[in-house]
């Protein structure tokens, strides 16, 4: 049975007919594993995909009352994926600073003070997930603040809305302002008990957030690494060697640590579903330990650029086949557009002598994700059985894009010059759950 003009029902039924592109999650490279269907249909029941393929094929086994919804000539792809970002800073994008520990100082432990305030908390993280939808990002990794109530407005929100989102209370005990400080016990308690009262409800889903190692004492992060071990499907999510100050200041702090990597290595908090954010600064033991233990690496090319922080290693990632994921980390990244994201990330690489495709880079914004948060089949792909969060990109959004994307010669041209001259004009519309969460005004 189907609600006409809703679909607000657990089982009704939609259908959507446009270009589709997702990777398929039994093939390691995305070369071989992209999926394109030039005259698609999507056939969405409730919350899941019910169905994808040829238009032709399938639309004579829909039931003849299965509106379908004719986006034809705009391609849609799966939700996108943010590996680390932070809702907090969303009024401070864009302040300027010469690098991260003054911009911490200056704008980030100032603006963070406010979310002990639940209103506020509340309004921003509105704002921010309005601001992720209108990008076409159905998932990312979070931080909050220390406070708890800010996990609290942020979670509801995501929950209300029945987003896929991961977050999680910032921990840290020492070398911060005390108005943001807590302490290895309570940072523990009020963690563990945000992860029971979230992580697994509805959508939601916990990470554990020391903010990075200069900001815990060792007690707070083996205290994290209890946790960690404990709950071996919650997340875990860090900063790692951003930046040249920062690992040498980390250095000081645990001089017993082989490298700033391996001080979250000597107390347990690298893991499968343990996400580092940056990982400029990493050394050939470093990268082969992240890969050993299934860590995933978090790629954050605008903050880096913006921060002045330094340039990703792609080829060194990819050496030890390390897990690599796509992130914003607004508000030192300067952007919550994946497609900006995407752009500096192959202009990073081209200054490393590496080169990012298209393909690659859209499977690392989805499938690749997924796959390295072990929630391959659940979101980042537009397969059978998958929660139907999807965006419907408009390869003519603007008048450039529309004059470059008439003459593309292949699927590459196309991706490539939505990554280098999309942004939130080229999402006309994000679903999260199958539901319609964002349409771009016209
Ligand atoms: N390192 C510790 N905290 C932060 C933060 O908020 N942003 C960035 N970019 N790096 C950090
Ligand atoms: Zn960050």
């Amino acid at each position: 049975m189907t609600t006409p003009g809703h679909g607000h029902t657990a089982d009704s039924v939609r259908a959507y007919r446009a270009h589709l592109l997702y990777f398929r999650d039994d093939r390691q490279a995305e070369d071989e594993a992209v999926e394109w269907v030039e005259d698609g249909l999507l056939v969405v029941r409730g919350g899941h995909i019910e169905q994808v393929g040829d238009y032709a094929r399938l639309v004579a086994t829909l039931a003849p009352t299965v509106p379908i919804v004719d986006w034809r000539g705009k391609l849609i792809v799966p939700g996108f994926i943010d590996a680390h970002i932070h809702y907090p800073q969303t009024d401070i994008i864009a302040s300027p600073a010469p690098g991260l520990l003054p911009w911490l100082e200056k704008y980030t432990f100032p603006t963070e003070r406010r979310f002990e305030n639940p209103e506020y908390a509340a309004e921003v993280a509105h704002f921010f997930l309005d601001e992720l939808l209108r990008c076409g990002t159905t998932t990312a990794l979070v931080y909050c603040t220390v406070h708890p109530e800010s996990v609290e407005a942020f979670f509801a929100q995501s929950h209300a809305r029945n987003l896929r989102m991961i977050a999680g209370k910032v921990m840290m005990d020492r070398n911060c302002p005390a108005f943001l400080r807590d302490t290895a016990e309570s940072g523990a308690r009020e963690s563990e008990a945000l992860l029971q009262r979230w992580h697994g409800t509805g959508r939601q889903m916990y990470a554990l957030t020391p903010r990075f190692a200069p900001t815990s004492t060792p007690e707070q992060l083996g205290r994290c690494g209890e946790l960690a071990r404990q709950y071996q499907d919650v997340f875990i999510q860090s900063h790692v060697a951003e930046n040249e100050d920062e690992v040498k200041w980390a250095a000081a702090l645990f001089p017993d640590a082989r490298s700033y990597l391996d001080i979250y290595d000597q107390y347990g908090l690298l893991r499968p579903r343990a996400v580092y954010g940056h990982c400029v600064w990493l050394d050939d033991t470093d990268w082969q330990r992240m890969h050993d233990t299934g860590a995933v690496a978090a790629h954050c090319p605008t903050s880096n650029l913006f921060l002045g922080s330094g340039l990703f290693d792609f080829a060194a990632a990819e050496k030890s086949d390390t897990a690599v994921a796509l992130a914003t980390d607004v508000g030192g990244g300067s952007s919550f557009s994946m497609f900006h994201t995407m752009n500096e990330a192959h202009k990073v690489a081209r200054l490393s002598g590496y080169y990012l495709t298209a393909r690659r880079m859209f499977w690392l914004a989805t499938q690749g994700a997924a796959r390295d948060l072990n929630l391959s089949g659940q979101i980042g792909t537009l397969a059978i059985g998958a929660e139907a969060d999807f965006v419907v990109l408009d390869p003519s959004a603007t008048p450039l894009l529309a004059r470059r994307t008439s003459h593309s010669e292949s699927l590459e041209e196309l991706l490539f010059a939505l990554a280098m001259l999309g942004d939130d004009r080229a999402v006309a519309a994000t679903y999260a759950a199958g539901q319609q969460v964002h349409t771009r005004a016209r």
